[in-house]
Formats: structure tokens, C-alpha cells, sequence
């Protein structure tokens, strides 16, 4: 069953470009994605016992079916989007490593991959989404296929007649291995398999592979619903070619080149693809919070401002299957908190990876890839309940105003160990102040020079504390044990779902009109900034447009 306003949405596209079914950019914006392993979220039979062991690399056994039964933890925490493994049928069998538990080792593209499920079960999967007003986000595989080489030589070894619709070598670029990951050419012409797994590298320059692939895409969109796509692996993919696949398909997509450069990945978004995975930020994120250097995301945000078209579009995350859980960096409480903190509230569409919200710590492939049945689905665990919070503050913010997550996060303070950002138009913005302390960090006051008008009651998301502003347009933020904070204005806290307040779709609007019926007006408009504020948000402005001349 499909919503009614999915079905609008629908109509309104098809009567344009033709039946794609898929969600795009703008509406994707202001979407806060979980990111699923199919194999290891949940199971069909909910067992919460059923042993995984991460090293085996074996299938443990997660549904698209156990999915739908967990859907209630995800959107428990407030999540509108679940973004789920590639769907397609994989290789059989086993090397020393392990099975295709992951879905990244495609055999027969019109096939689903039974181990997750049926035709029927997929369909349930992204109609029980969407009648929640969840989005369904799909990770695919267009770079390569594979097959299971045990130390041979693929250049002899591969038979391609095994492969749907690849079925012969001429779809496929000559055998050669990756041995230079930062040359780009080297990156699309060779293969990223190994001894035992070869993934032989598409030919993604040619008409006919580049049809084969659109319509199977196009297809898989239209028959399940899918709102949008993950390009894994786009780094090795012929870059001309996706954007004429972004085209064919439709929609919302985010593909993976994994580069700390924001040259790079801007160049990407600028050119090839509508959204990338933001790994420029993740690495600096980093730096500021396991090398204990803050500025250097501060300034890893401008570079991104000046180099990317869009930053708002791109994919905002500190976990994902294949890099190492932050908590096996460092475990520390606080830090989670502030690093979760910036992922949500920063610009982009926001991503956390199942298992951060209980605070996992697998250290990179393959122990980041945990049952989450074994960890246990505790929904009152402190990071659960903090991505409740902040999902929450995120799409009040959002319902009371549709152009915050278009405009992005200005920087108001920077400090050795502190950075606090405005996203929103001013009046109802939302502030985040971040640290990388730690939970050692001790308890002081920390004066935030620009924030809301004089005298405005304000409330802080995470402790449910109330602040007021002072006449200066200043906060004195107390800061304590190294924790995060999240301030907005208590007048227009009604409808949020958090602190007390009830959730409802209430509009600024009608909380304006209530509030003008009160003694204690906060209803700003733009002609009542203070000209203090003013004046400093010009500057910044003007900054912002000589950055990127
Ligand atoms: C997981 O599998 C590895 C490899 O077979 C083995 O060494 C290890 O003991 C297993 N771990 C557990 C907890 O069973
Ligand atoms: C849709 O949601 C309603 C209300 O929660 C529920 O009763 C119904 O079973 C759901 N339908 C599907 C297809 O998930
Ligand atoms: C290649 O695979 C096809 C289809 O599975 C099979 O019929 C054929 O025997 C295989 N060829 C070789 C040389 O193994
Ligand atoms: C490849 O698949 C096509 C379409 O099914 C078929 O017509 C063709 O004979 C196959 N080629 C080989 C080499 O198996
Ligand atoms: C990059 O890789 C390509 C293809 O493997 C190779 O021809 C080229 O020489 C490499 N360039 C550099 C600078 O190493
Ligand atoms: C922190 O990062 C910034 C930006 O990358 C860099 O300029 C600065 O030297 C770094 N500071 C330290 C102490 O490493
Ligand atoms: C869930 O997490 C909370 C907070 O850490 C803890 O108090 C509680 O015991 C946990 N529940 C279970 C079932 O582990
Ligand atoms: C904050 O203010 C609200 C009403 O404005 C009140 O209900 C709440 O108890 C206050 N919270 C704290 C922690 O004092
Ligand atoms: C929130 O909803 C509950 C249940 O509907 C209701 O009892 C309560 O009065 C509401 N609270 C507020 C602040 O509106
Ligand atoms: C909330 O209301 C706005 C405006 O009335 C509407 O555009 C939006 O779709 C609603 N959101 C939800 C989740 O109902």
C-alpha cells in the first residue's frame, strides 16, 4: 500500500518524465536515513540468540521479513528512511573469508537473493515503509560482478557465461588488479577483488552494458517502490557515465568515493553524481574528535561550502559497513554523543549505521558488521534516546520551516575544544554546540555570541534545561562532561515530540499566532533582527561568497 501523498508525488512525476518512482533530491534532504546489513539486523523467527560470528563472514540469517518486524525500533528513534543491502541474487558458496552475507558479490541481477527473502517479502518490506512515511533506500552494485577464484588466475579462471544479463567477457574491461587506489583511471579499468574473490570490472564505457544497467535499475525502482539508491563503489564506475545512469533512473542517489578530498568528492558532485557519502567530513570528524583537533573540521565544513554545489544534498555519517566503528577508536560516552550529534544536525541527509545507538565497537571489516540480535534492541539505551532527541529537533525544525535543510550551518563559535553551529532561519534555528573533551571534560560557562533576540526563552533538546538570552543576543551555555548541546526556541517547541511536548505536524504559522496572544512575544520576523546580529551575519555571508569566488 502506498501513502497518499507518495501516490501525489507519483502522479506529479509520471506526468512529466515518465513512471519513476523514486524520490528526489529536495525530498530527500530533510530525510535522517538508518543504515541496515539485511544479514545482520534481524531475523524472520526474531530470535534474539541465533549465533553470528563476524570473523566466519558466514550468512547469519537477517529478512527483509525480521526487518519489517524491527521497523518500530528504527522509527522508534525517529528515523524516516531505512537504507537496506543490494537486493540482487549473489555467488554461491564459500572462500576463507566467508559467504556474500553483505550482497556486494552480484551473479544474476534479475534474481533477488534468496537468502534475504522473496519478491512478495521485498514489496512488504517498502510498502510497510511507506506507510509509515519512511523512505527505502537501496544499496546497488553497478561497478562489477563476481566470482570466486580460490588463489587462480581470474584472467584464465572466470567463466562469464554464469553471469545475468554479463554473460560473456566482452561486457567486461581485460583483467588487471587495483594497484594504485588514489589513480582514478587505475580505479575504473581494474578490478577492487582479491586472491580468492575476483569482481571483474564492467565495462561501464559501453551503450549496451550501460542499457542493461539503467533498465534493470529502472525496473528495480519501479517494481519495489525504491525512494532512492546508493552507488557503491561509484569511485570505480567510467564517471561519464553517471550521469546519464542519475537520468535514466531518477532520483535521489549518493555514490560511495571514498577520498578525504573535498576536490575530489566536490568535483564528483559538481559533475557526475546529485549526492556523495560526505568522507572529506568523516575524516576530519576524525581529526576533531580521536586526534583531538576541532578546528580542522571547522575548516573541512568551509572547504566543502566553497568546493560542493550542494552540501545540503550530500550524506552526512561517522559509520558505515566498511570503516571502523568510532567506539573502537575511542569508547568514550561524550564523544559518541557529540560526533552523533554533528552527523544529525549538520547539513546533509543524515546516515547512522545499525549498532551505533548501541554504541557497537567492531573495529573495520569484518567486526563492524555485528547481529544486531546479539547486541540486544535496547530502546532506552543513551545514544537511542539521544538520535530519538535530535532525529526529532531535526524534522520539527524542518515541519516548521521546509527551507531548513536547504540552508546551511553557519559557524557562530569556534573554540580550542568547542565549535556551535546555526542551521535555520533566524528566530527558530537550531544551535548545536559540539567539544571533543570527552566525559572528563569539566563544568564551565561558554558565552555564544550570536544566537537568538534579547530576553528569548530558550530550551536546550538534550537536558530539557531553559535558557533565556541575554540582552546582548548572548547564551552562557553550561557545559558539563564533555556533552553535546541543542538549543531552540521554547516558544516554538510545541509539536517537537521531545521535552515534554507532545509530536504533532503543527505549522509556524499557528505557533506564531499563539504566541502573538501572549505577553512574552517571540514571534521574529527577519525585520526584527537586531542590528548587531545583522551586521555579523552580513560579514559572514559576504565571507561565504568571496570563499567561493
Ligand atoms: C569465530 O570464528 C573464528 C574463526 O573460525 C574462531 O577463531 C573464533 O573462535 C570464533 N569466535 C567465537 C566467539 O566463536
Ligand atoms: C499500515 O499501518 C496501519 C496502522 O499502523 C496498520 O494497521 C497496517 O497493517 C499497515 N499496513 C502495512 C501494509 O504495513
Ligand atoms: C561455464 O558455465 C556454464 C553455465 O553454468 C556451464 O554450462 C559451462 O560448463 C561452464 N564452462 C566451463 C568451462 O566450466
Ligand atoms: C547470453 O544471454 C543471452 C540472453 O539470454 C543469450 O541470448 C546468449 O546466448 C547468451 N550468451 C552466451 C555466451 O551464453
Ligand atoms: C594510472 O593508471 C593507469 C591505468 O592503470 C595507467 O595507465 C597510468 O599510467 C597510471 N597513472 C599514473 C600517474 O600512475
Ligand atoms: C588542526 O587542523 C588544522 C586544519 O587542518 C591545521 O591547520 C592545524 O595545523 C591542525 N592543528 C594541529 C595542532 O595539528
Ligand atoms: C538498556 O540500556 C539502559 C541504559 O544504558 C540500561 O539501564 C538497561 O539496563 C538496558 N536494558 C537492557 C535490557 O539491557
Ligand atoms: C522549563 O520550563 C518549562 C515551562 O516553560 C517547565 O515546564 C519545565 O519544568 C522547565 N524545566 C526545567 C528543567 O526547569
Ligand atoms: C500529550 O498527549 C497525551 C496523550 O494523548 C495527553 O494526555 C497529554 O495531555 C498531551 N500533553 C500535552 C502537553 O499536550
Ligand atoms: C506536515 O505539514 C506540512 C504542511 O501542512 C506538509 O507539507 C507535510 O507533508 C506534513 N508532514 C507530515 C509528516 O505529515
Amino acid at each position: 500500500m502506498v501513502s497518499s501523498s507518495l501516490f501525489a508525488r507519483w502522479a506529479a512525476l509520471a506526468s512529466l518524465v515518465g513512471p519513476s518512482l523514486a524520490a528526489t533530491t529536495e525530498e530527500w534532504k530533510h530525510r535522517s536515513v538508518y543504515q541496515v546489513m539485511t544479514d545482520r539486523f534481524s531475523r524472520t523467527d526474531g530470535s534474539l540468540t541465533y549465533p553470528c560470528n563476524t570473523t566466519e563472514g558466514l550468512y547469519c540469517g537477517g529478512t527483509w521479513q525480521g526487518l519489517i518486524n524491527k521497523l518500530d525500533y528504527i522509527q522508534g528513534m525517529n528515523f524516516d528512511a531505512v537504507m537496506i543491502s543490494p537486493v540482487m541474487e549473489n555467488i554461491p558458496g564459500r572462500v576463507s573469508y566467508g559467504e556474500a552475507y553483505h550482497g556486494y558479490w552480484p551473479l544474476d541481477l534479475y534474481n533477488l537473493n534468496s537468502h534475504f527473502g522473496t519478491h512478495e517479502d521485498l514489496l512488504d518490506l517498502s510498502a510497510a515503509l511507506h506507510n509509515r512515511s519512511m523512505y527505502l533506500l537501496v544499496d546497488m552494485v553497478i561497478n562489477n560482478m563476481a566470482y570466486m577464484t580460490y588463489g587462480n588466475d581470474p584472467a584464465t579462471t572466470i567463466n562469464y557465461t554464469v553471469f545475468t544479463p554479463f554473460n560473456s567477457s566482452t561486457y567486461f574491461h581485460s583483467y588487471c588488479i587495483i594497484t594504485n587506489w588514489n589513480n582514478y583511471t587505475d580505479a575504473q579499468l581494474c578490478q577492487t577483488g582479491d586472491d580468492e574473490v575476483a569482481l571483474p570490472d564492467l565495462f561501464t564505457e559501453h551503450e549496451v552494458v550501460q542499457d542493461l544497467l539503467e533498465s534493470w535499475s529502472k525496473d528495480l525502482v519501479e517494481t519495489y517502490s525504491i525512494d532512492g539508491l546508493r552507488i557503491d563503489a561509484a569511485k570505480s564506475v567510467t564517471p561519464s557515465f553517471l550521469p546519464k545512469y542519475v537520468d535514466a533512473v531518477g532520483g535521489w542517489m549518493t555514490g560511495e568515493v571514498m577520498d578525504s578530498r573535498a576536490s575530489i568528492v566536490c568535483d564528483y558532485q559538481n559533475n557526475y553524481l546529485p549526492s556523495l557519502p560526505n568522507y572529506p567530513l568523516y575524516y576530519s570528524m576524525l581529526t576533531a574528535f580521536i586526534s583531538n583537533n576541532i578546528s580542522a573540521l571547522l575548516a573541512e565544513t568551509q572547504e566543502i561550502k566553497n568546493l560542493c554545489d550542494d552540501p545540503t544534498a550530500m550524506a552526512v555519517f561517522s559509520e558505515d559497513q566498511d570503516i571502523a566503528r568510532f567506539a573502537s577508536l575511542d569508547d568514550d560516552m561524550a564523544l559518541a554523543k557529540n560526533v552523533i550529534t554533528f552527523v544529525i544536525l549538520f547539513d546533509g541527509v543524515s546516515m547512522i549505521y545499525q549498532g551505533q545507538e548501541q554504541h557497537l565497537k567492531g573495529d573495520g571489516v569484518p567486526s563492524n558488521r555485528e547481529a544486531m540480535w546479539l547486541a540486544g534492541y535496547n530502546e532506552t539505551s543513551e545514544l537511542y534516546l539521544l538520535i530519538k532527541s535530535l532525529n526529532a529537533i531535526r524534522k520539527h525544525a524542518y515541519n516548521l520551516d521546509n527551507t531548513y535543510s536547504d540552508q546551511q550551518s553557519i559557524n557562530i563559535y569556534e573554540g580550542s575544544s568547542e565549535l556551535a553551529f546555526w542551521k535555520g532561519t533566524y528566530g527558530r534555528q537550531v544551535i548545536m554546540v559540539i567539544n571533543n573533551q570527552g566525559s572528563t571534560g569539566g563544568a564551565y560557562s561558554l558565552t555564544l555570541p550570536m544566537t537568538y533576540g534579547a530576553g528569548t526563552a530558550v530550551t536546550e533538546v538534550l537536558t530539557c534545561g531553559n535558557y533565556t538570552v541575554n540582552d546582548n543576543s548572548e547564551l552562557i551555555v553550561e557545559m558539563d562532561a564533555g556533552l553535546p548541546r541543542v538549543f531552540f526556541p521554547t516558544a516554538y517547541m510545541e509539536g517537537s515530540g521531545i521535552c515534554g511536548y507532545n509530536y504533532s505536524n503543527v505549522s509556524y504559522a499557528d505557533l506564531k499566532l499563539k504566541n502573538a496572544g501572549e505577553s512574552t512575544s517571540l514571534g521574529v520576523q527577519s525585520s526584527t533582527v537586531p542590528s548587531v546580529l545583522l551586521s555579523l551575519l552580513l560579514s559572514l555571508m559576504v565571507g561565504l561568497f568571496v570563499g567561493s569566488l
